[in-house]
């Protein structure tokens, strides 16, 4: 039987970069997102310390690493009630509550701190976990974008999935 994870949420930091250089070089997290393979050391080092304005990083941490990584890019104007969602988790320690963890903070940022009524995100139709924890999580599927993206040598289709606060929809 597998341990529970005694696993700590909080905002990503610099140094957190060594850790998440780990996390992009899990080859089913570069599959099922559009990173690219091979990025460089400097790269993520770079990405990591100067993430864009409009984005509010969580990670999650286990024994004092960061073993999962999640982004809210916020949108602005007539979309400020609305934001895009992206995450991943370190390969080893998938299936064990860390994506719930991330997305119920994330959740929480966003509806109760941020005033957002909109979550959005694209997941690629063959994802099974990551469709099955954002339904979990009360994403509903809205359409399917297809020939999304290029991953390894093919087009693959992705739905288009989000989140609407309960009370923006009355
Ligand atoms: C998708 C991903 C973020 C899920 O994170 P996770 O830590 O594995 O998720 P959890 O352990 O919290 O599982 C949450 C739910 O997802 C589903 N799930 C996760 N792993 C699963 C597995 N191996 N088999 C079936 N369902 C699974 C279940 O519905 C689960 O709910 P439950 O705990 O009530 O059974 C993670 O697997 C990942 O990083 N994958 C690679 C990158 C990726 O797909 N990112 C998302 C791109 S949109």
């Amino acid at each position: 039987m597998t341990e529970t994870l005694s696993i700590t949420i909080r905002g990503q930091n610099t140094d957190d970069w060594e850790n998440i250089v780990e996390i992009l070089a899990g080859e089913n997290v570069v599959a099922n997102t559009l990173q690219l393979p091979y990025q460089s050391r400097d790269t993520i080092q770079d990405r990591v310390e100067n993430p864009p304005a409009n984005a509010r990083m969580l990670v999650a941490e286990v024994d004092g690493t960061v073993i999962g990584l999640l982004g809210l890019h916020l949108h602005q104007g007539r979309q400020a009630h609305a934001t895009e969602l992206g995450m991943m988790v370190h390969p080893d320690f998938q299936g064990q509550g860390v994506g719930s963890a991330l997305l119920e903070a994330a959740i929480d940022l966003a509806e109760n701190w941020l005033n957002i009524s909109r979550i959005e995100l694209t997941v690629f139709t063959d994802n099974a976990d990551g469709v099955a924890l954002y339904h979990k999580f009360g994403f509903e599927i809205e359409g399917t974008l297809h020939d999304y993206a290029f991953r390894a040598g093919e087009y693959v289709d992705a739905y288009l999935m989000a989140r609407l606060r309960e009370e923006s929809r009355t």
